[in-house]
């Protein structure tokens, strides 16, 4: 696509595309924008009630389509997949979804699409390396929402903790986007102070911190157990995704990015920081980790590498 118009093509038109879908109209992100599902009525009622809410955005191409529009896509999102139920871990939705990422991927190949690939099915790092495997596109240009979601959801529950906006609040969550994932608090901070010293300061226990990190790995299923899915905050981190894609903005963003050799993981895609613009992931950042911090990350690792195998044979 030429600089000044630029099309998304979202592949899975569920609670997470279509909240996806609204948010990239609301933030007048795409030209063009293009709705792959495999019920193409839903697609084509989404693309007509989306279209209405241009008039107070910007002006937007929407429409629903097949594979084959995938061709002169910037980026193509994958929100298709089966979600998890009450109770259900992200990970057990490996062996259905890694299936459908197969059914998905090829023709999206086939049809010569050259652009950046966002993945946001669960378990979204296992099925993220799977479209790397499966495209054969260079690692920087498969991206997961990876743990994105779960960085902000720990941003909000330290600002409401601390008395502070949460966009004030610097840290991330990293490994798995899901039960083995971990805060890397010896690395966050607030306007500037290390969070710890600011706990201390405010008779905050290393404890609660903890528990803090806890209810942020819970949250999902508390949300899924009230409403039965999440989508309005995952749908606003793929957003953000993709305005630093279209925009080329190397922006530094918590996201799902291949590793081989940072954090002493080799071969995987996890949660960490990186640094994302037009041609994806310009450089993963390797944040320093404690003790603690390491140890979880290496039994993150393990777990999705363990899954991953198991899932795949
Ligand atoms: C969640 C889903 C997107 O964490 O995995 O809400």
């Amino acid at each position: 696509m030429t600089n000044n118009h630029q099309k998304v093509v979202l592949v899975g038109d569920g609670a997470v595309g279509s909240a996806y879908a609204f948010a990239m109209v609301h933030q007048g992100l795409a030209e063009e924008f293009a709705i792959v599902d495999l019920t193409k009525k839903r697609a084509e009622g989404d693309a007509l009630d989306l279209e209405d809410a241009t008039v107070f955005t910007a002006p937007k191409q929407i429409y629903a389509a097949d594979y084959d529009t995938c061709k002169d896509a910037d980026v193509v999102i994958i929100c298709a997949g089966a979600a998890q139920k009450p109770g259900e871990t992200r990970l057990q939705l490996v062996g259905k979804n890694l299936k459908i990422m197969h059914e998905i991927v090829q023709p999206i190949v086939a049809s010569g699409f050259n652009g950046v690939f966002i993945v946001a099915a669960n378990p979204v790092d296992i099925l993220t390396y799977a479209v790397q495997k499966i495209s054969g596109f260079p690692v920087n240009k498969v991206i997961s929402s990876g743990t994105s979601l779960d960085s902000a959801r720990l941003r909000v529950a330290l600002a409401n903790r601390f008395g502070v906006d949460p966009r004030d609040v610097n840290v991330n969550v990293m490994a798995e986007h899901g039960d083995s994932e971990f805060a890397a608090y010896s690395s966050a901070t607030i306007g500037g102070l290390p969070l710890y010293e600011l706990a201390e300061q405010e008779h905050i226990s290393h404890d609660d911190l903890l528990k803090i990190e806890d209810d942020v790995r819970k949250k999902a299923y508390e949300i899924i157990n009230r409403k039965g899915a999440t989508y309005y905050g995952v749908s606003t981190c793929l957003m953000r995704i993709t305005k630093a894609i279209l925009r080329d903005e190397n922006a530094v963003l918590p996201v799902g990015a291949y590793v081989d050799g940072e954090y002493g993981v080799k071969d995987l895609y996890l949660g960490t920081p990186a640094v994302i613009n037009a041609n994806g992931i310009a450089k993963v950042i390797e944040v320093p980790l404690d003790d603690r911090e390491r140890a979880a990350m290496t039994k993150s690792a393990e777990t999705l590498k363990k899954t991953a195998t198991d899932g795949m044979t």
